[in-house]
């Protein structure tokens, strides 16, 4: 709904969720040399059900709403919500979204990035980058008193610029204690328009990026959802926090310069 409460997170709070959101970032970096081709996705699954158990952490995915299994692996024309399977193995020129959100001390972190397996074609590394630049310009515009609707216009604004199109039928959203809550977060939309921001608020930023139609449909599984035309699709996601005077990126790994 427009008028649900949303959750305002304490300082305390919020040290907490950056320990989750940091072991979500950390679990990407250790999936990410393992994403080879012949690797199954359910590999990659197994490993990181492996590595969240071994850091006192739980994979918020299994069995939420049913899903299966403890990430979500999502191929070339899957937008989101792909299942890990034995028998999907990658290839050269695959892109992958690896989709992460451990529960660490009650608090989820909820991160994504999309890995190239090989070399990708020309138009598929176009993609991904047009894609995290997309959601680097939403975060760009979180400080207290912008609106919910500034985000997703400078996301579209951008992703059709490069002539791609934004999906629309899944958003970025509240995450906390709990999964998926208020605010919905669209990646789309108007400046000016929508709800403010406030400090202490902390959501997703998941713009998922089509090379041709937004439109997207969900498989026989009830999970896993394609592009309508089977073209490619992108995603990366941040979870972040409206701070004093800007935001927080609570999934984004400290730079270690090695001098
Ligand atoms: N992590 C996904 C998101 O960004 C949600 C996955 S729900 C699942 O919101 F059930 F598919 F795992
Ligand atoms: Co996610
Ligand atoms: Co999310």
């Amino acid at each position: 709904m427009d008028n649900e409460q949303i959750i305002i997170l304490s300082n305390r709070e919020i040290e907490t969720m950056r320990g989750a959101c940091q072991l979500a970032a950390q679990l990407l970096a250790y999936l990410e040399p393992l994403v080879q081709p012949g690797v199954s996705t359910l590999e990659l699954n197994d490993a990181a059900e492996a590595w969240t158990r071994q850091h006192g952490a739980k994979s918020a995915p299994l069995g939420y709403h049913g899903f299966p299994k403890s990430i979500c692996t999502s191929v070339n024309e899957v937008v989101c919500h792909g299942i890990p399977n034995a028998k999907h193995l990658l290839k050269d020129g695959d892109i992958i979204n690896i989709d992460v959100t451990p529960i660490l001390d009650g608090f989820h972190g909820d991160t994504s990035k999309t890995f190239f397996v090989g070399e990708p074609a020309p138009l598929a590394r176009r993609l991904v980058e047009v894609t995290e630049e997309c959601m680097m310009r939403g975060i760009a515009e979180v400080r207290p008193g912008a609106r919910i609707g500034d985000i997703g216009a400078a996301i579209q604004a951008y992703a059709e610029a490069q002539g791609f199109s934004v999906v629309r039928d899944f958003v970025g959203h509240g995450v906390g204690r709990i999964f998926h809550t208020a605010p919905q977060i669209p990646h789309y939309g108007t400046r000016g328009k929508g709800r403010k921001l406030r400090s202490g608020m902390v959501f997703t930023i998941e713009p998922m990026i089509n090379i041709g139609t937004h439109e997207v449909e969900v498989m026989a599984d009830k999970w896993t959802a394609l592009t309508k035309d089977r073209q490619l699709s992108a995603q990366f996601e941040h979870t972040v926090a409206v701070t004093k005077d800007g935001v927080d990126i609570l999934t984004l790994l400290p730079d270690l310069v090695t001098a």
